[in-house]
Parts: structure tokens; C-alpha cells; sequence
């Protein structure tokens, strides 16, 4: 591996921070309705890492990796319209701070999905163009208050869920359902990363980046509709993100089909593809596993989701690491050279705390299978850096507290982490990596 390869671990804000009622984002909000979260779970408490950041960052050190991915929370940076808090930035000061004392290198998320719900309420999000500039501003502040302490930024963690399960299937925060507004709020979360990239790179000089949730998808069945079911799939989740940013323009399957329903793509103002197109200096991945889809003539998009054979995690994913390697292939055949790094990538268990101890054989061989085909193509392929989801259990969004992705167990009642055996063989093989490049 090359020594420059950076290994991490990643966590979001509104998953473990913890935050009271001052600070609401459109997740709090989205969990008081009826049947949006398990058991309407919150983040409010999540793991209360705002008061435990000194151990949690310990651990993070103890584990080995190089650098920790986090996010920040716009709403307790900017909890209303007019007010930048001093006590939001000086808790990431002093977080960041850590990791510098203790030697790791910081990859820091703009946006994580917790917009401010004042934001919401005034215009409903990322539908509206005025959004893109108070992110705009919103960011420009944290570059003159973080950048110091920051060694890699990345504007947005998948707009996919942003736009398309935020407003078109309204499965995430802020539960719209509506093609208009999707294909807005799409729009303006690529415009907003566009215009923090420009920004950014006409004054700071670190790495920045945008990460997407990226599938390969198939399908089993042969017909002609199976074909347009499989780039139907394609196109919402993968294309029609990498497309612009990457080539200057949305996939022609994305204009014609919502043309053809009589949906506008108006909102596009002379410039905006330029901007969207402004050059970053890696592509983030979020690799978890493969799409397997059929035709279907009852849904608006013409596919479904065939059941596989595959060995499952508890999120009912399949398990199919050699999907990555056709990912990375894929990306590097369609797409420009621009380093990759997987910046997320892990498993949910049923994890079972004996004795102190969690046996997760189960995600020890998710991650080792993961690895073993990042290393194999990390030369080849311009691969730079590797980031497990996630350092420990923690908000898992609609599922609440029922989902269990961490390398480290937390239990919620008491707040007590216990590494898992997970962790230990994430930390024995980062161990091994240091003496094999000496
Ligand atoms: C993601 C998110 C995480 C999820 C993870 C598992 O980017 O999808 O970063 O917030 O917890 O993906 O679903």
C-alpha cells in the first residue's frame, strides 16, 4: 500500500452529538411526527458525545487509525437565522483541538443532513434556492473559524438522501413527496456544493471534497423493461450526481422522464452547471452494498427490488464486497482519475454485550472483506483512503436506536462503551500496516 493511504474511522454530528433544545435540526422535528422513526427516536441525546468527545477521542486514538471523519451540526453553529454561536465553534475548537494533541488527522462534513430547522420553517430546505446561499454562508464562516484545525473538507454527506429521500420518497427528514421538489432540492444541494468549493478554493488551500453513496445495481431478469429498470436505478442513485459533477450536466434519462410528466427544470439559472462543475480534489464513496431491481410497471420510476441469496446484515443489505471492486472499476472507466476514498463503509448486527465482551465475528468479515479488495486496488485505481462506518453505535436515523453499526458498543441507558471485537481487529490490522511501512 502506499504510505500516503490515510485509514479512518467516520461519525456524523447529529448521530452521536447530543443537543437541547436550542439547537433543532429537521431530524428532531421529522421524529415527533406519527410513524417517521423507530419508536420516535431522536438525536437529543444520541450518545451524548458532546460531554463524552475526551474518551470517545481516546478511543478513536487507542484504535490507530490516521484520521477521523466527523460532521459538524450547522444548527448549533448557527442555531437561528442571525446568530453564528461562539459556543457552537468553541466546542469544535476545542474538539479538533483533540485530535491535533493526540495526533489525528481531521475530515471534517459540512453537511450531514442536519439543517436548521429555522431554516426549514422559513422556506422549506433545499427547495429553495435561498438556501444554497445561506449554506454558502453558513460555510464561510466555519472556514474562517475551523480551517486551521481541519486537514480535509467535504461540503456534503449524500445528496441522494438529502434530495430523494428527503423529497421525493419522503423516507428521511423532512418526509416531502413530491418530483418538483426533488428535483429542486437535488439542484440546490449540488449548487450549494459548487459554490462552498469555489469559495473555498479561491482562499484555502486544503483538500476538499463531496461523498456519495454510490451502487452497482443489476438485475436477474432479461427483458428489454429490465434493462430500462436497471438504468432508471442508476441514473437516482448514482449518475445523476456524478454526471454534473464530474461532466457539467444531468443525465438525459433524468431531463426526458420528468419532462415527459410534465415536471420543469426552470430553476436552473445561466451558470449554475459551471459552478456545480467546479473542480474538488477527491471523491468521497459510501460503499455498503449492491441494488438488485426489476421492472415494474406499478411504480413512477418502472423498477422494484428483487429479493437475492446473498448473506445479509441487519439492515437486510446484501453482502457483496466484490460489488466494490466493480464500483471502483466502473468509476474509473466513466468518470476522470480524481482520487477516490471510501469514506464510509460497515455493517449493522444484532450484537449481543456477554461478559463485557461483543463477539461481531459477522462485521470483523464484513470489514475484512472490504479492505482486502481496497488494498487490491488501491494503486491501480487511485484509491487514497479507507473510513469505517462507524466508531460506535449511535442515532441510525429512521431506525433510532434499533441498528447497531459501531466498532464500539454503547449502551443507552448508561452511556458505557465497550470496544467490540470488531475494533480489536480493526486496531490489530492498522497496527500491522504501521510496521509493514517502516
Ligand atoms: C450515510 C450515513 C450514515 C448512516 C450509514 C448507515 O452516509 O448513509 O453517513 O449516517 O448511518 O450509512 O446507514
Amino acid at each position: 500500500m502506499k504510505s500516503k493511504f490515510t485509514w479512518g474511522i467516520s461519525s456524523a454530528s447529529y448521530q452521536i452529538e447530543g443537543h437541547d433544545e436550542s439547537i433543532q435540526s429537521i431530524w428532531d422535528d421529522f421524529a415527533k411526527q406519527e410513524g417517521k422513526t423507530y419508536l420516535h427516536q431522536d438525536g437529543s441525546l444520541a450518545c451524548d458525545h458532546v460531554r463524552h468527545f475526551k474518551s470517545d477521542i481516546q478511543l478513536i486514538q487507542e484504535l490507530g487509525v490516521d484520521a477521523y471523519r466527523l460532521s459538524l451540526s450547522w444548527p448549533r453553529i448557527q442555531p437561528q437565522q442571525d446568530v453564528f454561536s461562539d459556543t457552537g465553534f468553541a466546542f469544535y475548537r476545542e474538539l479538533l483541538s483533540e485530535c491535533r494533541r493526540v495526533g489525528l488527522k481531521t475530515t471534517v462534513t459540512l453537511y450531514h443532513w442536519d439543517l436548521p430547522l429555522w431554516l426549514y420553517k422559513k422556506n422549506g430546505g433545499w427547495i429553495a434556492r435561498e438556501t444554497v446561499h445561506f449554506f454558502a454562508d453558513y460555510a464561510k464562516k466555519v472556514f474562517a473559524e475551523l480551517d486551521d484545525l481541519v486537514d480535509h473538507w467535504t461540503t456534503l454527506n449524500e445528496p441522494f438522501c438529502s434530495g430523494y429521500l428527503g423529497y421525493e420518497v419522503g423516507y428521511h427528514a423532512p418526509g416531502h413527496q413530491n418530483h418538483q421538489e426533488y428535483l429542486q432540492a437535488n439542484h440546490h444541494l449540488l449548487l450549494a456544493h459548487g459554490m462552498v468549493t469555489q469559495y473555498y478554493k479561491s482562499l484555502f488551500d486544503k483538500p476538499i471534497s463531496i461523498v456519495l453513496n454510490l451502487s452497482p445495481v443489476s438485475s436477474s431478469m432479461l427483458q428489454e423493461e429490465d434493462r430500462l429498470a436497471i438504468d432508471m436505478w442508476d441514473m437516482l442513485n448514482n449518475r445523476v450526481y456524478l454526471d454534473p459533477l464530474l461532466k457539467g450536466s444531468y443525465p438525459s434519462l433524468y431531463q426526458t422522464h420528468f419532462t415527459k410528466h410534465g415536471f420543469s427544470f426552470d430553476f436552473i439559472q445561466p451558470g449554475d452547471m459551471e459552478t456545480i462543475q467546479t473542480p474538488f480534489d477527491q471523491l468521497g464513496v459510501n460503499y455498503y452494498s449492491h441494488a438488485v431491481v426489476k421492472y415494474d410497471s406499478d411504480n413512477f420510476f418502472g423498477f422494484t427490488y428483487e429479493q437475492t441469496t446473498h448473506p445479509k446484515t441487519s439492515m437486510d443489505w446484501d453482502v457483496v464486497p466484490d460489488q466494490l471492486h466493480q464500483l471502483i472499476d466502473r468509476l474509473r472507466k466513466d468518470y476522470k482519475n480524481i482520487p477516490i476514498f471510501i469514506a464510509e463503509n460497515g455493517a449493522a448486527y444484532e450484537d449481543q454485550l456477554i461478559n463485557n465482551e461483543v463477539n461481531d465475528q459477522s462485521r470483523v468479515n464484513y470489514i475484512a472483506s472490504h479492505i482486502q479488495v481496497i488494498q487490491s486496488l488501491s494503486e491501480t485505481h487511485n484509491v487514497v483512503g479507507y473510513y469505517v462506518w462507524t466508531l460506535m453505535d449511535n442515532y441510525e436515523w429512521t431506525f433510532g436506536y434499533s441498528k447497531r453499526f459501531g466498532l464500539i458498543h454503547v449502551d443507552f441507558d448508561t452511556l458505557t462503551r465497550t470496544p467490540k471485537n470488531s475494533y480489536k481487529f480493526y486496531q490489530e490490522f492498522l497496527s500491522q500496516q504501521k510496521t509493514d511501512t517502516i
